[in-house]
């Protein structure tokens, strides 16, 4: 199946500049060749266009979500370049830019078929406008995607066959009070950097994918690049210590390949190469996002 790039060039969901770099670093790291590697053709589609922040106004007053209707107007054409690219018979790898950008590529994924996700960060990223206490869209998608909250009466931004119980967030080590509760109250799985720990990455990788492909026709994984410890990670906007290794991440991506039956879409999030230390996030994304695709050494 042939690998579809397309870049978003997104850091208005985010307080740190630089991550709507992300695409641009990924590609000078060499997501083309690297690629190349795999038995897959490959075609970059190049970037979405993106407004910069000096452009527009926050109008986080009026809706609590930082440059939502600059969100919503570039999450609708993502989710369109994706619904366009899996309908072409190509699998979509979507390139950040920030998180906020996964509320497009879930909605494009979800048009046409019942899919479940796989979600490796950090963070929970299921803040509503009520709850959020940063205003940032990129710790929203979730809850963006699922409908939950006030994202209830958005419909742009709800993923429309994406339930709750077929949705994993996997190595969780930094959840807002009001996430906590949403997470016990909802039907979703997740996984803290303890379950790691305690079960090890395959184990609570394999049950991850497992709860997220139960019943439906394929899904959707979200790599946030802030899932990884910062000592590997640390050209990302919000770090978080202790993250997974470099192996435990190439690991739990090639148990994401050993599903390629079932991924629908790909998206590797949150390089911000102003943050980074020459390159090396963006090299680490490129390395993760083939091994996902079932990139091997022999
Ligand atoms: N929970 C925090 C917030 O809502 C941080 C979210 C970080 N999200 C991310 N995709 N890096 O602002
Ligand atoms: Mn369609
Ligand atoms: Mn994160
Ligand atoms: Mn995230």
């Amino acid at each position: 199946m042939t690998i579809r790039t397309i870049g978003v060039p997104m850091d208005l969901g985010a307080d740190r500049r630089g991550v709507d770099m992300g695409p641009s670093a990924i590609r000078y790291a060499g997501l083309s060749a690297t690629l190349d590697d795999i038995d897959r053709s490959t075609v970059d589609r190049g970037d979405l266009t993106v407004p910069h922040a000096e452009e527009r106004d926050p109008e986080r007053a009026a809706t609590n979500a930082k440059y939502l209707p600059e969100v919503e107007a570039i999450c609708t054409r993502l989710a369109d370049e994706v619904d366009d690219t899996l309908a072409d018979g190509a699998l979509p790898l979507v390139l950040g830019g920030d998180h906020s950008i996964a509320i497009g590529t879930l909605a494009g994924a979800a048009r046409d078929a019942e899919i479940g996700a796989v979600w490796f960060d950090a963070h929970s990223d299921i803040n509503t406008p009520a709850t959020t206490p940063s205003g940032n869209v990129h710790g929203m998608p979730l809850a963006a995607a699922l409908g939950l909250g006030e994202f209830a009466d958005t419909p742009w931004a709800n993923a429309p066959n994406l339930s709750e119980e077929n949705v994993a967030i996997v190595g969780l080590r930094s959840v807002d009070d009001p996430e906590r509760e949403r997470i016990r109250d909802s039907d979703v799985t997740a996984y803290t950097m303890s379950d790691i720990d305690e079960r090890g990455v395959v184990d609570v990788t394999e049950e991850a994918l497992a709860v997220a492909t139960d019943g439906v026709d394929g899904i959707h994984v979200s790599l946030d690049m802030d899932w990884l410890d910062p000592s590997h990670a640390p050209g990302v906007g919000t770090p978080v210590r202790g993250g997974v290794t470099y192996r435990e991440a190439h690991s739990a991506m090639e148990l994401v390949a050993d599903h390629d039956d079932a991924l629908r879409s790909l998206e590797v999030v949150e390089v911000n190469p102003i943050l980074d230390s020459h390159n090396e996030t963006a090299e680490l994304a490129t390395e993760l996002a083939a091994s996902a695709l079932g990139k091997r050494v022999l």
